[in-house]
């Protein structure tokens, strides 16, 4: 057997279509363009990138971007004062701090003095508590995307058993709420868990979201589960791989996503959504 891929890349793309078409129509109400302001501190290389794909993805679907391109030593104070504006402007739907910051700041009191109806990344202990409650409103992108992409194939996720790899803030955590919400029965890893592969040799769907390159063996997975590999890292020889061990998941997954074209398309395009979604439902009256 060998597992059916699922290709991030196409349906992130066709996401942005559908989006770029809803922003067209905006306009032509007479409506304002939805607008996202992207905030990076310091000059962390791969924060560069993916910051540089997000104001490429707003102009491709028409969205005003605000860029703010802050020096390492910028100050608690200056960042806070600048959410402040941001939760104050009436062309910003979304305010999105790009992780990691520098060590001398506090990012979760950044996080919170987002306004949540702004917090297009869902990370204000608001949005994730809603979700914990069964009410979302807006949902962390990776999750959020990992939901989209886990649609495409079809699969009736009541009763599985969900294993994640990782319990971080911004994936882990709020994807086993997600799964939880859809009826899988999850277990959550982490760094101290005692047995990883007989955890996953249950699990008919794997989130890997660890950070550690091949930490998952092909081996470990069970015949026809669905795996998602969130990792994205960068080997010496420049090439991206994922926490999976790709070529041995393979012939055991029945489907699987690709590193790089897997998750990482659909994160962006949910953040896209999560903007279009706050300025059409949150700020309407703003108009
Ligand atoms: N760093 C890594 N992933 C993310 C993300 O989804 N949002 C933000 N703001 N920073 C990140």
């Amino acid at each position: 057997m060998t597992a059916q891929l699922i290709d991030g890349k196409a349906i992130a793309a066709s996401l942005r279509q559908q989006i770029a078409q809803r922003v067209a129509e905006r306009r032509q109400r007479g409506l304002r363009a939805p607008g996202l302001a992207v905030i990076l501190v310091g000059n962390d290389p791969a924060s560069e990138v993916y910051v540089s794909h997000k104001r490429k993805d707003c102009e491709e679907v028409g969205f005003m971007s605000k860029a703010y391109d802050l020096p390492a030593s910028t100050s608690q104070a200056e960042l806070l004062s600048l959410i402040d504006n941001l939760n104050d402007s009436a062309e910003i739907d979304g305010i999105l701090v790009q992780l990691p910051l520098p060590a001398h700041l506090d990012a979760s009191q950044l996080l919170e003095r987002i306004r949540p109806d702004k917090d297009v990344d869902g990370f204000h202990p608001y949005n994730v508590g809603r979700l914990a409650q069964r009410i979302p409103l807006l949902r962390p992108c990776t999750p959020k995307g990992i939901m989209t992409l886990l649609e495409s194939t079809g699969a009736d996720l009541h009763g599985m058993h969900a294993v994640i790899v990782g319990a971080s803030n911004i994936v882990g955590r709020p994807m086993a709420l997600e799964l939880l919400l859809a009826g899988c029965t999850v277990t959550v890893t982490h760094r101290f868990t005692k047995d990883l592969p007989g955890h996953l040799a249950s699990a008919d769907l794997v989130v890997v979201a660890a950070g550690k390159p091949g930490l998952v063996k092909g081996e470990w997975i069970k015949e026809g589960a669905i795996v998602i590999d969130v990792g994205i890292n960068r080997q010496a020889d420049g090439k991206l791989i994922g926490d999976v061990v790709f070529d041995t998941a393979l012939p055991r997954a029945g489907w699987i996503t690709p590193v790089p074209g897997g998750v990482g398309p659909m994160t962006r395009a949910c953040l896209l959504e999560n903007t279009l979604y706050a300025a059409e439902s949150l700020h309407s009256q703003a108009e």
